[in-house]
């Protein structure tokens, strides 16, 4: 199969493309190196540093490498910045995806799988989260995705694009080659292994006293080759006349931010300091994914739901890249 994929030098993206190669599919890769690491993609890929936003030079690739499906990876994902600059988030992650869209409609693709987030369900109101959860994001980072989500339901309806939106809880974990290097980092798993390796002198825990069994809170931690394996899926779903899709990805149980910290200090043999701070605003107690859809449609199981073997394999990968890639 051709396949395009937006945001292939990411964390996410990066390892997708590895897994699209080893099933001997042509892939080409549009990144503009905001976040993502040219070396994240191998040199036999073929690699285009460009914006999404460019929707003639987007049309153009599609058109003449006549690419059959598009994996969108690309978009800005920190929650954080996301509140203080929102337009930034509404220009990348909406103006990112309408021009790819656009340039879908231009070359005729009509296949299409996106990075969905389980911030677009805000807080919630029953647990394990399930994909008919009212979507009421708490951010503008979680209000572009079910935007981008809506903006492809209307096309599907009006000019036959066929989609899979993946809901994605907390990508975790590494393969050989391939990890998670965002820089600002903000995600636990790294950050605690960052302290391991002498980077940080500590990690805080945001809030002890939720109705969790230890006050921290619980996330699902999915790793990051299952993710891939999902969308390797989600193309083969789309190839053989697959509807419409939304589906969660989630590992089904939750870690507690505490269980992830004794994890990490399991694995590396390292003290790694902690410390207990107040609660994030707008972080709930538990978030945790019902996955069954994904499962039932797409034949999808986590293959690595342990916390262990996800911790160790994310270790493994820090270790080999203390100061992550190189370019
Ligand atoms: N990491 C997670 O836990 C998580 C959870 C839910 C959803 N997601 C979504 O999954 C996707 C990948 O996440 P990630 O953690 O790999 O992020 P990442 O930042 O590592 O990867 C995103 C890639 O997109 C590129 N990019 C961004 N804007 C672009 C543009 N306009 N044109 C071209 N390239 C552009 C970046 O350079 C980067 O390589 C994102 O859409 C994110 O919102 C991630």
């Amino acid at each position: 199969m051709r396949v395009l994929v937006t945001g292939g030098a990411g964390y996410i993206g990066s390892v997708t493309v590895e897994a699209l190669r080893e099933r001997g599919d042509t892939v080409v890769v549009v990144d503009n190196l905001t976040t993502g690491h040219r070396s994240a993609v191998d040199p036999s890929v073929e690699f285009h540093n460009m914006n999404i936003r460019d929707t003639l030079r987007l049309t153009s690739l599609l058109e003449s490498h006549r690419i059959e499906a598009v994996v969108h990876f690309a978009a800005s994902s920190l929650v954080g910045e996301s509140v203080s600059d929102p337009a930034k988030y509404m220009e990348n992650n909406v103006g990112g995806t309408l021009s790819l869209l656009r340039a879908m409609k231009e070359a005729e693709t009509k296949q299409l799988v996106f990075s969905s987030t389980a911030a677009i369900y805000g807080e919630p109101t029953s647990i394990p989260l399930t994909e008919d959860h009212p979507t009421v994001p708490t951010n503008p980072y979680g209000l572009t995705k079910r935007f981008m989500e809506q903006a492809m339901e209307t096309y599907a309806a009006a000019y036959g694009l066929r989609f899979v939106a993946l809901r994605y809880f907390n990508a975790c974990g590494a393969i050989e080659d391939r990890g998670e290097d965002h820089s600002p980092e903000t995600h636990l798993i790294p950050l605690i292994l960052q302290v391991a390796q002498g980077q940080r002198n500590l990690i805080k825990v945001f809030g002890t006293n939720y109705d969790t069994p230890d006050g921290t809170c619980v996330r699902d931690y999915i790793h990051v080759a299952d993710l891939a394996d999902a969308h390797i899926r989600a193309l083969e779903y789309l190839g053989s006349g697959g509807k419409p899709l939304i589906c969660n990805l989630g590992n089904g149980q939750g870690f507690s931010v505490m269980e992830v910290i004794e994890t990490c200090r399991d694995v590396t043999g390292k003290e790694i300091p902690s410390a207990e701070s107040d609660r994030r605003a707008g972080d709930p107690g538990r978030l945790i994914a019902d996955a069954s859809l994904a499962k039932r449609v797409l034949g999808w199981t986590p293959q690595v739901p342990g916390l262990r073997d996800i911790v160790s394999d994310a270790w493994h990968w820090h270790v080999a890249h203390p100061d992550g890639y190189p370019g």
